[in-house]
C-alpha cells in the first residue's frame, strides 16, 4: 500500500498543472493563472507534452494537450460526449500511443515502457462500466489478490489476506468476498475495481466516469470513497466527467475539453463559478 503523507489542501492548490492547446482554428486555451502556463515538469508523476492523437487514418481527436500531473494532486477532465476525454484517459495510461508528442510517466515516455514493465502498474484507470472492467470469472478476493500475487510476488495466502483488508477499506463486505461480479451490484463491482487499481500500489488513479453506469443512490458513495482514498493513500486522481459538479467535488483543477482540444483549465471553482470560455458556460448550463 502506498504511504505518502496526503498533501494538504493548500499544497495541492499550488501544485500545477498547466495545460495549453493550439487548435486547429487557432484558438489558444485560456489559463486561469495570470495567463502564465507553467511549462511540464518530469518530476511529475505524468506528463502529456503536446499530445495530438488519431485513431488510425481518421482526424485528430486529441489536439496539442500539454498537461502535468504532479504527485499527489486531483486533476479534473470534463467536455461533452465526443470530446476526446476517454482517448486522452487512454493515452495517460499507456494504452494508447500519441500521433505526436509525448506522455511520460515518472519521467520516462510510455513508447519506452515495456509491457511488462513495473512502471505499468504506477497508472491505473478504473472503468465507466463495472461490470465489464473485472474478469467475469474472478471472485471480489481473487480480482484483487491476483494483483497483489502478480506485482508484489506475495504468496498465495498473503496476497488473500492483503486483499481482504484491502477490500474491506472500499467497502465491500465479507459475504461479498467470493461472489464474482454477475452477483454483486454495480456499486459493488465499482469498489472491486476501485480495489483492483489501488493494489496495484499506482501513483495516479485515472478515473473515466467512474459513476455514470451507477444508481445515484450510489455515486457518492463512489465519490466519497475515492476522495477518502486519494487523501489516505497520497495517490493523485485524474477524474473524468461530462459533470462539471462532480468533478469540482473531487479535484482542485480541472481541464475543459472541446473537440479534442483543451480550451479552458483552472481551480475547478473558478471554471463552475465564473467559467471564461463560452463552451464552458454552455457546459454548466447544460447540466443545471
Ligand atoms: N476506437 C475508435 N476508433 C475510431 N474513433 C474513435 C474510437 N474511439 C473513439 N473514437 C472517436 O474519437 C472521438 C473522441 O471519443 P472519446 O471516446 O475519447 O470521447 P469522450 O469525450 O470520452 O466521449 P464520451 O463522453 O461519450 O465518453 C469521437 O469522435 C469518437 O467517435
Ligand atoms: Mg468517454
Amino acid at each position: 500500500m502506498r504511504s505518502l503523507p496526503p498533501k494538504s489542501p493548500a499544497e495541492s492548490e499550488s501544485s500545477v498543472v498547466a495545460s495549453t492547446t493550439k487548435s486547429l482554428i487557432g484558438e489558444v486555451s485560456t489559463n486561469r493563472d495570470g495567463g502564465h502556463i507553467s511549462e511540464p515538469s518530469s518530476q511529475a508523476a505524468l506528463v502529456a507534452s503536446d499530445v495530438t492523437f488519431a485513431y488510425g487514418m481518421g482526424p485528430a481527436v486529441v489536439k496539442n494537450v500539454t498537461l502535468t500531473i504532479p504527485e499527489g494532486a486531483a486533476i479534473g477532465i470534463v467536455g461533452e460526449s465526443g470530446s476526446g476525454k476517454t482517448t486522452l484517459a487512454s493515452l495517460l495510461v499507456g494504452m494508447l500511443l500519441a500521433t505526436t508528442g509525448t506522455v511520460t510517466v515518472r519521467g520516462r515516455p510510455w513508447s519506452a515502457v515495456r509491457r511488462r514493465d513495473p512502471l505499468r502498474r504506477a497508472v491505473q484507470m478504473v472503468f465507466q462500466n463495472p461490470y465489464s472492467a473485472l474478469n467475469p470469472r474472478l471472485s471480489a478476493l481473487s480480482t484483487v489478490a491476483e494483483v497483489y500475487q502478480c506485482c508484489s510476488g506475495a504468496t498465495k495466502a498473503d496476497a488473500a489476506k492483503r486483499a481482504r483488508i484491502l477490500l474491506d477499506r472500499v467497502g465491500i463486505s465479507r459475504v461479498a468476498l467470493d461472489k464474482r461480479p454477475c452477483d454483486l451490484s454495480g456499486g459493488q463491482c465499482q469498489r472491486v475495481g476501485i480495489a483492483r487499481a489501488l493494489a496495484a500500489n499506482p501513483s495516479v488513479i485515472v478515473a473515466d466516469e467512474p459513476t455514470s453506469a451507477l444508481d445515484v443512490s450510489v455515486q457518492a458513495q463512489i465519490l466519497n470513497l475515492l476522495k477518502d482514498l486519494r487523501h489516505e493513500q497520497g495517490v493523485a486522481l485524474v477524474l473524468i466527467s461530462h459533470d462539471l459538479n462532480v468533478v469540482s467535488y473531487l479535484t482542485e483543477r480541472a481541464i475543459v475539453m472541446e473537440k479534442g482540444v483543451v480550451v479552458e483549465e483552472g481551480l475547478t471553482t473558478d471554471l463552475l463559478q465564473s467559467p471564461a470560455h463560452h463552451y464552458t458556460r454552455s457546459l454548466i448550463a447544460s447540466i443545471l
